[in-house]
C-alpha cells in the first residue's frame, strides 16, 4: 500500500449520515440487471427497429411536409414529403452528387424492410456538407421531393432538399463557447481513466486530487470548493484491466485485475464519507467489451460497493436531485474518429457534439471481429439519446474539454494517466491530472481543476 494510502475503512457510521445529506441519485436507464442479449441474431432486428421507431419520434421535421413510410413513398408522386429511416449507406456520384440509402421497417411482418434512395444535389452547398458526415446506422430524416414519374420500383428514389438529425434543431448553429457558471451549491466532480495498475498510472497526481477532495490541500479557494462537492463520478477505464490492447502487460505494474481494484478501493477509501462515488465501466474494465456494458461484476466490485459506491452500467442516465446525467465511457468517439469525417481526438467539444446531435452514443454496428466493442444485440437500444441530458459526461479518449450546447453540459473528462506506447503509436497526447466541477442546482460546469503541478491549477 502506499504510504499516503489510509487503511480501509469499514462501516463507517459518517457515511450513511452523510448520505442522507446528500441529494439523492436516481437510476433512470442502465443495462445492469436487465440484459436480455442473446446469441440469436434475430435480437439486431428487434434493436434496429427499437432504434428507429424511437429516433423517429424526437426527430423534428421543421416542414410541413408529410411523414411518410417509405413503403408508401409511390403514392406521393410529385409532392415534398418527410422521410425517416436508417442508413444503410452513402456514397458519392462521379460527378459529385451523394446517394443515401435507407431503410425502414413499415412493410409487412414477412419483410419489414422498406427502401428509399435520396439523391442530394452537390449544387445544394450547406446540405451536401452535413449529409457527408451521415455515419451507417444513423437515423436520420429527410424533406424530400417524390418526382412526378416515379416508377413502382421497391426502392424509389427521391430528391433530398433538407436534412434532420435526431438533435439538429437544437444544436444546429450553437457554438458558443465554454460558459463557466459560478453557482453555489453542491457539486459534483466529473473524472474518469485513472487507469490503476498501469505502470503510466499518475499516482503522484491522483493522490493531490484525492488530498484536494479530503479537504487536506489547496488553497481556501478550492478547499472551499471541496466542501461542496457531493458526487464523485467516474466515467470508466478506473482500473486498467489485461490484455486490451497488444503487449500491455508490459505497461502493468499491477497485473492481477482483483488487485487493480483492490489497489483502486484503497484510494477511494481517502473520499470523505459525505461523497457518493459513482463508478461505470469502460473497455478496461473485465465486463462484456459490447455495448450497453453492465456494471463491473459483484466479485471484483464488492471492494468497492463496500466502501459505499455506486456501480452503474455503460452507458447510465441517472439523475442526482433535478439535474439529469449521461454517463458515457466513450468508444462511440472511435467511430466518429475513424469515419473520415474531418473528427479527430483533439475535437474534444465536436466529439461530444456530433454525438449527441445523431441522439446516438455509438450508431455504427460494430461486429466481433474488429477491434473495437462489438455491439450487444439487445432488444433495446440502451444507446440512443432520447431524453433531456443536462450533462453529457464521458472519458476514453483521454482529452479533457467541456462546453455547454443549448443546455447540455458536456464533459470530456480527461485521465490520470500518462502516454501509453498504444497512445503514442496511435498519435493520441492525453490531457492527464484534471477534473471537471459541475453544479448540482443547475448541471453546469464551475470550472475546473488541474493536478499534474505541485498545486492546483
Ligand atoms: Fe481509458
Ligand atoms: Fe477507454
Amino acid at each position: 500500500m502506499n504510504e499516503n494510502v489510509q487503511p480501509l475503512k469499514k462501516g463507517s457510521p459518517n457515511r450513511t449520515e452523510g448520505r442522507e445529506k446528500n441529494m439523492g441519485l436516481e437510476i433512470m436507464r442502465d443495462v445492469t440487471g436487465k440484459s436480455e442479449s442473446t446469441s440469436d441474431v434475430r435480437n439486431f432486428a428487434e434493436l434496429f427497429k427499437d432504434r428507429y421507431e424511437r429516433l423517429k419520434k424526437i426527430i423534428d421535421t421543421g416542414s410541413n411536409s408529410k411523414q411518410v413510410p417509405l413503403g408508401q413513398v409511390s403514392d406521393y408522386r410529385g409532392d415534398d414529403v418527410f422521410l425517416v429511416g436508417l442508413v444503410q449507406d452513402r456514397r458519392r456520384t462521379k460527378k459529385g452528387d451523394q446517394i443515401v440509402r435507407m431503410e425502414d421497417l413499415s412493410g409487412d411482418p414477412e419483410n419489414p424492410a422498406r427502401e428509399a434512395i435520396v439523391w442530394i444535389s452537390q449544387k445544394k452547398e450547406g446540405l451536401s456538407e452535413r449529409v457527408e458526415n451521415i455515419l451507417p446506422d444513423e437515423v436520420v430524416g429527410f424533406e424530400a421531393r417524390v418526382p412526378p414519374n416515379l416508377d413502382g420500383s421497391r426502392s424509389p428514389l427521391v430528391w433530398g432538399n433538407k436534412m434532420q438529425r435526431p438533435e439538429s434543431q437544437k444544436l444546429e448553429g450553437a457554438n458558443s463557447p465554454p460558459k463557466i457558471s459560478r453557482s453555489e451549491g453542491p457539486l459534483a466532480v466529473l473524472t474518469s481513466d485513472f487507469h490503476v495498475g498501469s505502470t503510466e498510472f499518475l499516482e503522484k497526481p491522483f493522490q493531490r486530487f484525492l488530498n484536494w477532495l479530503s479537504g487536506k490541500r489547496g488553497p481556501p479557494k478550492e478547499k472551499e470548493l471541496a466542501e461542496r462537492v457531493e458526487y464523485l463520478l467516474v466515467a470508466g477505464d478506473a482500473v486498467d484491466g489485461g490484455g486490451v490492447y497488444p503487449s500491455q502487460e508490459k505497461e502493468l505494474e499491477i497485473r492481477n485485475v482483483k488487485k487493480q481494484y483492490e489497489r483502486l478501493a484503497e484510494y477511494l477509501s481517502n473520499v470523505p464519507d459525505h461523497i457518493n462515488v459513482v463508478v461505470g465501466p469502460g473497455n478496461h474494465d473485465p465486463v462484456r467489451l459490447a455495448e450497453p456494458q453492465p456494471a463491473i461484476p459483484e466479485d471484483l466490485g464488492s471492494l468497492l460497493v463496500d466502501r459505499g459506491v455506486t456501480l452503474v452500467g455503460n452507458p447510465c442516465l441517472f439523475k442526482i436531485g433535478n439535474v439529469r446525467f449521461l454517463l458515457y465511457h466513450g468508444e462511440g468517439f472511435d467511430d466518429l474518429v475513424s469515419a473520415g469525417i474531418g473528427l479527430g481526438y483533439d475535437d474534444r467539444e465536436e466529439l461530444m457534439v456530433e454525438t449527441m446531435r445523431r441522439g446516438h452514443l455509438a450508431p455504427v454496428y460494430r461486429n466481433s471481429d474488429g477491434d473495437q466493442a462489438p455491439t450487444a444485440p439487445e432488444r433495446r437500444d440502451y444507446l440512443v439519446i432520447d431524453e433531456p441530458v443536462d450533462v453529457f459526461h464521458a472519458g476514453h479518449s483521454h482529452k479533457f474539454g467541456f462546453c455547454e450546447r443549448n443546455g447540455t453540459s458536456m464533459v470530456l473528462s480527461g485521465t490520470f494517466q500518462s502516454q501509453t506506447s498504444f497512445q503514442k503509436r496511435k498519435g493520441i497526447s492525453p490531457d492527464p491530472g484534471k477534473v471537471a466541477l459541475v453544479g448540482l442546482e443547475t448541471g453546469s460546469v464551475v470550472g475546473k481543476l488541474g493536478f499534474l503541478g505541485g498545486g492546483l491549477s
